[in-house]
């Protein structure tokens, strides 16, 4: 119950800023700059992962009927990325099930009702690669990453479709992942003449296929370079398959190692811990070092790592916890820390409708049909990381070790410098307040340091919800998806939206990040926002685009703007936390 008397709050915001800025928490650099051969990052490293068997759900049944949604939600993350094409991964365990059919006309057809869930194969055909090329063109450029089957090592349906993979996907074709998950294969199954599949058996059926792969209708696939693995997810390590012959047989044709990993499964509906695990950074510096043994010896040998399919629950992701904001934060975080540990680049999971780590949701229709598409946390999560990393020469990133946060896991704060990928400057600090208690800020004190001398103007830009458990009041630069059908953020009414923030900080300045919150802060200048949709080329606004929305974005220009208001919003907030909040 803030007093009204205005002296009365002069005082308390008096007092506010004194205790602040005792308590103001450091952030300095490093002891020492990223080393130049550090690990070098573009603003597209967090990209999409899509299950096969759901894919014209997302990307509609032909290049006609692309959904304006998807185009609008992948134009915004390509806008950020520094001119790169977006990541988006097409694999999963359908697709290591699933048959390509030449001559089939329809994009997708189900070929077992009574498959598993997590399993559902399908047959589809050459125009799968259309709609892909469609949607490259219509956000301005992906490139895709394409999983080919090794069930069957022999069989003559991979060289096939990594053939016609290759001649319609052209330039947007990054690379082929050869298998899903191996170490997973007896579990599941898959090798039944097998007692257990080892990485002995695995190299050899590489070879096999890998052979399969220079003779294909359409040519020699193997000449691109471009085949990645060994996409391992659970029981075994990396460094032994790296140490294998594997890696040096095919060093001239893998282009990337390639893994995918949750921190925990829900395939037997019990998931082992909640949204108090995820909000605690030195958890999440742990789990991006699994792997790191293998994860080192890619780095000598140069072989750039992707982690090409994670999210926070494996077999769909908890009510509760997969779509909350503070696995939003978890996804930002996560993704940055993953940068420190070596990955070129990670793609976050996307199932069925209703999965609920899904980034967003198609429609409740037919697939590709009309109807309102739902944004959810973790997509919130993608953009503090595309537009902190936003930099032409691309980014070094370092964990700033805020109070020991990577290790001490009673810690609320983390923090990261983003640097040049080249010189020695600091484009952006990305800051988490991980205090769940709506309505306070924390202060943080900018080491003079990090501001440039040429430009001491700062620009601030907070992802924000009321709390952790948030599944839908959530902002980005004062923008949100709540209530938002068109895949086009609008400007968000909620208490806890914050407006971007400029200010001087020459020589350091105190910032406030709001509890629950991220921070980013860009030194020097506020990022590029323009957003490219390609709505010429969409085709997709006739057919399904459910609201009838025109591709304009209402909003993502207004990022650009500079917020008055939030300095109303933290000082109000600010006020509760003087009456006894803290
Ligand atoms: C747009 O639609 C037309 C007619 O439906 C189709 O011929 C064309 O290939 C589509 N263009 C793209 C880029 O999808
Ligand atoms: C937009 O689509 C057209 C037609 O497909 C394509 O030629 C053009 O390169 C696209 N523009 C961008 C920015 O991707
Ligand atoms: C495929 O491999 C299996 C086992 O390795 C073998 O039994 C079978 O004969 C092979 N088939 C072809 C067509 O080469
Ligand atoms: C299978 O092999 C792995 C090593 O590749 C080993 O760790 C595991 O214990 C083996 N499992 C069985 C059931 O033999
Ligand atoms: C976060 O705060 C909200 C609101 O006070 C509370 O309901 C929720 O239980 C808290 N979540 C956690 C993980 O502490
Ligand atoms: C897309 O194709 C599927 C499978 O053939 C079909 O069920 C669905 O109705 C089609 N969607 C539209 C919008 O026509
Ligand atoms: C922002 O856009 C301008 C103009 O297109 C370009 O020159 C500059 O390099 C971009 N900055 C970044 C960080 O991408
Ligand atoms: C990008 O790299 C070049 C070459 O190292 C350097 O001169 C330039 O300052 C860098 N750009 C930024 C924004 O740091």
């Amino acid at each position: 119950m803030p007093p009204s008397s205005p002296w009365c709050l002069r005082a308390l915001c008096l007092l506010l800023s004194a205790s602040s800025a005792f308590a103001a928490i450091a952030v300095t650099p490093p002891a020492s700059p990223p080393a130049a051969d550090a690990n070098v990052v573009y603003s597209n490293f967090l990209g999409l992962s899509l299950e096969l068997s759901f894919i014209n759900y997302y990307f509609g049944n032909t290049t006609a009927e692309i959904p304006q949604p998807v185009i609008n939600y992948l134009s915004t993350l390509h806008a950020h990325g520094s001119g790169k094409p977006v990541r988006i991964r097409l694999g999963g365990n359908s697709m290591d099930s699933s048959t390509y059919v030449p001559n089939q006309p329809d994009i997708i057809e189900f070929t077992d009702p009574t498959a598993n869930f997590n399993d559902q194969p399908v047959n589809y055909g050459p125009q799968l690669f259309d709609v892909m090329k469609g949607v490259s063109s219509a956000v301005g450029g992906a490139q895709y990453l394409i999983g080919l089957s090794l069930r069957q090592p022999n069989n003559t349906n991979i060289p096939l479709l990594a053939g016609d993979a290759m001649k319609a996907l052209g330039d947007d074709l990054d690379a082929f992942l050869l298998g899903n998950e191996p170490d997973l294969y007896s579990a599941h199954g898959q090798r039944p003449n097998l007692k257990n599949y080892t990485v002995d058996d695995y190299v050899g059926d590489y070879s096999v296929v890998f052979n399969n792969l220079k003779q294909t209708p359409q040519g020699d696939v193997l000449q691109l370079d471009n085949i990645a693995g060994p996409t391992i997810c659970c029981f075994w390590d990396l460094a032994p398959v790296l140490q294998s012959s594997w890696l040096t047989d095919y060093a001239q044709q893998l282009k990337y190692i390639t893994l995918q990993h949750y921190p925990q499964d829900n395939c037997r509906g019990h998931p082992s811990f909640g949204v108090e695990h995820y909000i605690v950074h030195s958890n999440t510096v742990s789990l991006a070092q699994w792997q790191s043994p293998g994860l080192q010896i890619a780095a000598q040998q140069k072989k750039p790592v992707l982690m090409d399919e994670f999210n926070s629950i494996s077999c769909g992701g908890v009510d509760g916890i997969s779509n909350t904001f503070g696995v939003a934060m978890w996804t930002s975080d996560y993704a940055l820390q993953m940068a420190v540990q070596g990955y070129a680049g990670a793609y976050l999971h996307a199932r069925e409708r209703g999965v609920t780590y899904n980034p967003f949701d198609p429609p409740d229709a037919v697939a590709g049909g009309a109807g309102a598409w739902m944004t959810n946390p973790p997509f919130y999560g993608m953009l503090p990381v595309a537009e902190a990393l936003e930099s032409t020469n691309g980014s070094r990133v370092v964990d700033l070790n805020i109070k020991n946060s990577m290790w001490d896991g009673s810690q609320t704060s983390a923090g990261y410098a983003i640097y040049d990928g080249t010189s020695s400057t600091v484009h952006s600090l990305v800051i988490f307040n991980y205090k769940n208690v709506s309505g306070t800020t924390s202060d943080y004190a900018l080491d003079p340091t990090f501001i440039p001398a040429s430009n001491n103007q700062i620009t601030i830009r907070y992802l924000t919800a009321p709390s952790v458990n948030e599944k839908t009041n959530i902002a980005w630069g004062g923008k949100t998806y709540s209530g938002v059908s068109d895949g086009n953020a609008v400007d968000a009414t909620f208490a806890s939206s914050v407006q971007d923030k400029t200010m001087e900080c020459a020589g350091g300045c105190s910032i406030q990040v709001p509890g629950p919150g991220i921070a980013v802060v860009f030194l020097g200048g506020a990022p590029n926002t323009t957003v490219t949709t390609n709505g010429s080329s969409s085709n997709g606004s006739s057919a399904t685009d459910g609201s009838g929305s025109t591709p304009t974005r209402s909003g993502d220009n207004g990022a650009e703007r500079i917020g008055g208001s939030i300095a109303a919003a933290l000082l109000g907030a600010a006020v509760l936390v003087a009456m006894g909040m803290l």
